[in-house]
């Protein structure tokens, strides 16, 4: 069955990026926020460090911008990261008002050159969730489909088919403007940090929809990742903050592989050449020992590795890898958040503004949903005004006879083939991650487009979903070639 429904504003997406979208659009009309799963889900609350932004008067922007551009190699949109590093504070005092209490001490985190990032302990990501979402559940303008998966996106109609994961339903969603804040694709990765949800869905959905993307084989692997699997939960991040405490990096000898306040591209190469040699995954720790008091600084993952793991991080030593935390690449926006299709937005972790380069510094990411969802109401608001027409709800959309809509018949095929994606994880895991050496990461896109293409052949028994998958991960391979 199939519902039409028509709203000014269509958000897709509910982590920091989405949520804060939908606040301030709510200040211009009716929102619908749509999301895959529950309100409060992905990879937003499990962020543990927190907001970079200057708010200490020993600190400056000029430092900020500095240590963002070094970590990103010089390769960031110096724009944006002004943007970005200009209006942090801003963005902190605005979740303040909206009822978030951080720490009074700012952490240092890797490739800071100061203590900049406003924390609550190590669950950040969750507190400034849970008061976005009790500030959009008091929202009158904001109407939220949970449990609702994007299956496509018309670019000509700018409307979206939504499928819900409770009815089956299929939902044609037509906006004045549509935002996608629909995060990243680091679950595609066998070490992750990323809930499964996080596939690249919006992604896909925007490359089959004609909008253009930029460098989506640069993904982000964080140097302290537990080197245990959790099951049904991605795996433990120990934050940068940790080793902002003093914790070090050492292999199995005791010996200190990497300086630990390192940016963590720098970090995880050295984890990734350090398990190459050792011919195994499980030769690197870090060292926390001499953290006093760890479990009061970052009570959350004391408790998980102590009743999950029977560790003690203030006795034992942590074994850790690197792990896909964050995607650089995504779909190409300018610095308010357009896409190359008019009205269609996007914004955090599925854009790419150019903020981050090729390496994106800690805890600039929930900071980069907030300035960019700001750019993006200001960039609607200031078209409304020169438009200086109001939304119409009685709108008549030309349904074109050509275009191809979302085929209910899949809905048979709608799960995801486990043996489909256990080959994907592998091949980027294997393939595409920390390689340096150019001829030997030409070797490597070679074999994977080899696997992608065999993959692409047997289509006829793929999901839509294994469809968008497989869509991703082959421009992911291209954007490598090119950009090696
Ligand atoms: C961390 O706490 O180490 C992660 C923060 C981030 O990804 O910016």
């Amino acid at each position: 069955m199939k519902n039409n429904t028509h709203v000014p504003f269509l958000v897709i997406g509910s982590g920091i990026a989405g949520m804060s979208t939908a606040l301030h659009l709510s200040k211009l009309g009716k929102v619908i926020l749509c999301t895959k799963s529950k309100l409060i889900s992905g990879s937003s609350p499990l962020a543990q460090g927190g907001i970079a932004g200057v708010i200490n008067k020993n600190d400056s922007f000029e430092s900020h911008i500095q240590d963002t551009m070094n970590a990103g190699r010089n390769t960031n949109n110096k724009k944006a990261v002004e943007l970005l590093v200009h209006q942090a504070p801003e963005e902190i005092q605005f979740l303040e008002n909206l009822g978030v209490r951080f720490e009074k001490d700012q952490h240092l985190e890797g490739g800071h050159s100061f203590p900049r990032v406003s924390n609550s302990k190590d669950i950040s990501g969750k507190i400034i969730i849970e008061t976005l979402a009790f500030n959009i559940l008091a929202n009158r303008n904001i109407s939220i489909m949970e449990n609702t998966e994007l299956c496509k996106i018309d670019a000509q109609n700018k409307s979206i088919s939504s499928r819900s994961n409770n009815t089956n339903n299929v939902n044609r969603i037509f906006a004045e403007y549509i935002i996608v804040a629909t995060g990243g694709y680091s679950s595609l990765y066998q070490d992750s940090t990323s809930p499964k949800e996080n596939m690249g869905d919006g992604i896909s959905l925007c490359i089959n929809a004609g909008i253009a993307t930029k460098d989506l084989d640069k993904v982000q692997f964080h140097p302290t990742v537990l080197n245990k699997k959790r099951e049904n939960k991605p795996q433990l991040l120990l934050t940068e903050a940790i080793r902002g405490f003093g914790a070090k990096i050492i292999d199995k000898n005791g010996k200190e592989i990497i300086d630990a306040l390192q940016p963590r591209d720098i970090v995880s190469k050295a984890i990734y050449y350090e398990e190459k040699k050792q011919k195994s995954k499980n030769c690197v720790f870090l060292d926390a020992r001499n953290i006093k008091n760890f479990s009061t600084k970052f009570p959350f993952i004391a408790n998980i590795l102590e009743t999950e793991f029977a560790l003690n991080a203030e006795k034992n030593l942590l074994p850790i890898t690197f792990g896909a935390h964050y995607c650089m690449g995504g779909i190409k926006t300018n610095i308010w958040g357009e896409t190359s299709t008019p009205d269609i937005y996007a914004v955090g972790e599925c854009a790419h503004t150019g903020v981050h380069g090729n390496n994106r510094l800690a805890s600039n990411s929930l900071l980069e949903g907030l300035v960019f969802a700001r750019q993006i109401a200001k960039s609607i608001s200031n078209k409304i005004k020169n438009k200086n027409k109001k939304y119409s709800e009685n709108r008549i959309y030309k349904e074109n006879k050509n275009e191809t809509v979302y085929d209910e018949s899949e809905e048979k095929y709608a799960q995801y083939n486990s043996e489909f994606l256990e080959t994907i994880k592998n091949s980027l895991s294997q393939y595409l991650s920390i390689e340096e050496n150019k001829i030997k990461k030409l070797e490597n896109i070679q074999i994977v487009q080899k696997i992608f293409k065999d993959l692409e052949k047997n289509n006829y028994k793929l999901s839509y979903r294994n469809k968008n998958i497989l869509t991703l991960v082959q421009r992911l391979a291209k954007d490598a070639e090119n950009n090696v």
